[in-house]
């Protein structure tokens, strides 16, 4: 079969945040084999060391925690000295800290999410795009959630951070369309990783939500680093402010 050059990554810089395991990883392994290089963030040196040695093409390993603007602020910074410029940025990591009711949540709780999931992915979208405007081309993908498009019980700020998330994607690809950035993110459903742990070790929660999926069963980290390879690429160049649902028939 003839190779798809619209979706070789030869040559694009890539930063993935949460790269070290679970989605995150899936996606760093997913743009390094089709040829970007691949700097890989999260909050553990070694566990990312771990991740980039599994991978084939260059890595850089960037530890930081997407939560504290500091760090925040030496990722791209990091990647220019290295590479000269950034094109490809995934907003990945977040956090889901606690399960409960939004009227009893406490204001740290809200805060923690709020910080990891909304105000980390906004603070590394502007400085990925500063970089990004001078070069005249890049790909931003924003990790949301099915719960960002319809609330689900007990995780009520996850879900508002989500909605937040997804808002911003549309918000950017306005701005940043005319400079040649696009702008997208991906909602997932349930996928089999240590973040929804808690969800698949429940036996009535982890039925439930098979039973609710048309194609009956949970996704794969994997399943997700295929779309975000075609939002990285050039094979999405008309693509932007979108929001691509794999959720494996959840939602219609
Ligand atoms: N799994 C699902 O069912 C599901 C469904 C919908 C959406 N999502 C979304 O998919 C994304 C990835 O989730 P996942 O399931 O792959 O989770 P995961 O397996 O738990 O991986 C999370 C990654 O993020 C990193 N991380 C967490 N907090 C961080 C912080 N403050 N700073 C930097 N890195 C941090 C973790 O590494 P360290 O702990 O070492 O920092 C790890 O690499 C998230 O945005 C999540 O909301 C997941």
């Amino acid at each position: 079969m003839a190779e798809e050059k619209d979706l070789d990554l030869s040559g694009r810089r890539a930063i993935v945040t949460g790269a070290s395991r679970g989605i995150g990883m899936a996606i760093a392994e997913r743009l390094s084999r089709n040829g970007a290089k691949v700097a890989l963030v999260s909050r553990r040196k070694e566990s990312l060391e771990d991740a980039a040695m599994k991978l084939s093409g260059e890595t850089l390993v960037v530890p930081a925690n997407t939560s504290n603007s500091e760090d925040i602020e030496r990722i791209v910074p990091a990647v220019v000295e290295a590479w000269g410029g950034v094109d490809i940025l995934v907003n990945n990591a977040a956090a889901n800290p606690v399960f409960g009711p939004l009227v009893d949540l406490p204001v740290n709780g809200w805060d923690k999410i709020m910080a990891t999931n909304v105000t980390g992915p906004f603070l590394l979208i502007q400085a990925a795009a500063r970089v990004m405007i001078a070069q005249g081309k890049g790909a931003i993908i924003n990790i949301a959630s099915i719960g960002g498009l319809e609330p689900s019980p007990m995780v009520g700020a996850y879900c508002i951070s989500k909605a937040s998330v997804i808002h911003m994607t549309k918000v950017f690809a306005m701005e940043l369309g005319s400079k040649g950035i696009r702008v997208n993110c991906i909602a997932p459903g349930l996928v089999e990783t240590k973040f929804a742990e808690l969800l698949i070790n429940t036996p009535e929660i982890h039925q439930a939500s098979i039973n609710r999926a048309a194609l009956q069963r949970h996704g794969q980290p994997e399943e997700i680093a295929g779309a975000a390879h075609y939002l990285a690429s050039d094979s999405s160049s008309y693509m932007t402010g979108q929001v691509m649902v794999i959720d494996g028939g959840v939602r219609y």
